[in-house]
């Protein structure tokens, strides 16, 4: 089978090596990938957006199976465009990546079919977000709307930053046209877990749950980023937050969006808050996380080829997830500056330390293949994921790897996965 993954992140390069296990696959391309990628997979330089092109990729090397990773392209409808040309594809169509596109719509949704999450309001105009606002209780959350590289959303601590913020986002258009609605919410308090399923329009099986740390500070401080890093499983997610899930979330999302003739085939990603009154949900994405992909697939037993053409030929409830009864730390090895200014092209070593060490995986961010070896080109440049018989020892082993690596201006918090010693 030959199979063509879209995107170019870390979690792109854990699908990737995860589809390399396939026996079912001979060939992998990736569109357009990374450095990292380009060891297991021809790399393509097509972007992400570029629907015509890839397309016509596709069509040229008889591509069997087109896997989405990115959230642009899923919500743009890339799916859409390669089934009307015949070519099977894993994702959700446009209609329902509607879930992950749109803040309001998710709100909406979950308002409607009873779904647990925060109190919010809806706003297209900025005059009645500030009367709403006004009258609300402190910290107050606003959120863009539309896709905002996960920056979209503000804790707002007063007034006054309230005000700032509806500006910034309805007016200034700080987001773009992702702030042209805006959701206010209420404020919840709790610990956040993340947890990724499959699924095939009727049916939902969720993977083992993972926790990100958004800020890019030891000690959750400074700004918020893609992700500097996951630790799988959460201790956290016990069995009684899972049973709460499948009666009140899980099924019922699946079944609103077919309510909504909004069929949903692919992963969804349930961000949730863990609150003092129970699991709430945060967010819904529409794939995997990064870096949750990277402590999550690296677990998973089953074939994950098979499992994507379950999702897609509706057989899913044929499929027992497995995953190993051991657990996984990913450190990102980011570029000093992240996420606002960091520079570029600086020659990694080490890479070659993680060759044949099972259980240790150094996944590629941004970087690329130059004449002189392979070099940074992102912010996030690696992530280091590392397996244990427990999250102590995987938290051990990944840090002891982060050391094998090293470029200049390497960056990357030294507590991840700290929360660990508390549960
Ligand atoms: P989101 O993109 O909606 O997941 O929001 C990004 C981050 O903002 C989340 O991971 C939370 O840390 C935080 N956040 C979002 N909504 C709320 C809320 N209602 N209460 C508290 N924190 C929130
Ligand atoms: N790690 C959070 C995300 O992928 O959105």
């Amino acid at each position: 089978m030959k199979v063509l993954i879209v995107g170019s992140g870390g979690r792109e390069h854990a699908i990737a090596t995860s589809v390399a296990k396939s026996e079912k696959v001979s060939q992998i391309y990736c569109a357009p990938g990374n450095g990292g990628i380009s060891q297991i997979a021809e790399c393509v330089p097509i972007g992400a957006m570029e629907f015509e092109k890839l397309v016509d990729f596709a069509k040229e090397k008889t591509i069997d199976l087109v896997i989405v990773g990115m959230d642009d392209p899923l919500v743009g409808g890339l799916v859409d465009q390669m089934e009307e040309a015949g070519i099977r594809t894993f994702g959700p169509r446009k209609n329902a990546a509607i879930l992950e596109g749109s803040k309001a719509f998710s709100k909406d949704l979950m308002k409607k079919y009873n779904i647990p999450t925060a109190a919010y309001e809806n706003f297209d105009d900025a005059d009645a977000a500030i009367e709403y606002i006004k009258k609300g209780k402190f910290p107050i959350v606003l959120k863009a709307d539309g896709l905002a590289l996960g920056k979209g959303v503000l804790i707002c601590n007063t007034l006054e930053e309230a005000l700032d913020g509806v500006k910034s986002i309805m007016l200034d258009k700080q987001f773009g046209a992702a702030g042209s609605r805006m959701v206010v919410e209420e404020f919840m308090t709790g610990r956040e877990v993340s947890v990724l399923s499959f699924v095939d329009g009727k049916t939902i099986k969720t993977m083992t749950s993972a926790q990100d740390h958004k800020r890019a500070k030891d000690g959750d401080q400074g700004l918020n980023t893609g992700g500097m890093g996951t630790f799988s499983p959460s201790p956290f997610y016990t069995e009684e937050v899972d049973d709460f899930c499948k009666k009140y979330v899980y099924q019922a999302t699946v079944d609103a969006m077919r309510q909504e003739g909004r069929e949903f085939k692919g992963i969804i990603f349930f961000g949730l808050m863990l609150t003092p009154n129970g699991p709430r949900v945060l967010e819904y994405n529409a794939r995997f996380g990064d870096p949750e992909a990277q402590v999550v697939l690296p677990r998973m037993k089953n074939d994950i080829i098979e499992v994507m053409e379950a999702c897609i030929d509706g057989t899913l409830d044929q499929i027992e997830l497995d995953f190993e009864d051991n657990a996984a730390v990913c450190v990102v090895l980011a570029s000093d500056g992240y996420p606002l200014a960091y520079e570029k092209g600086k020659l990694i070593t080490g890479l070659d330390a993680f060759e044949g060490k099972d259980g240790y995986y150094c996944f590629h961010a941004g970087t690329k293949v130059t004449q002189e070896g392979i070099v940074t080109n992102g912010g996030r440049v690696l992530g280091i994921t590392a397996k244990g018989n427990n999250l102590k020892e995987a938290r051990a082993n990944a840090y002891e790897a982060t050391k094998w690596v090293n470029f200049d201006n390497k960056y990357m918090r030294n507590d991840i996965g700290k929360a660990i010693d508390e549960a």
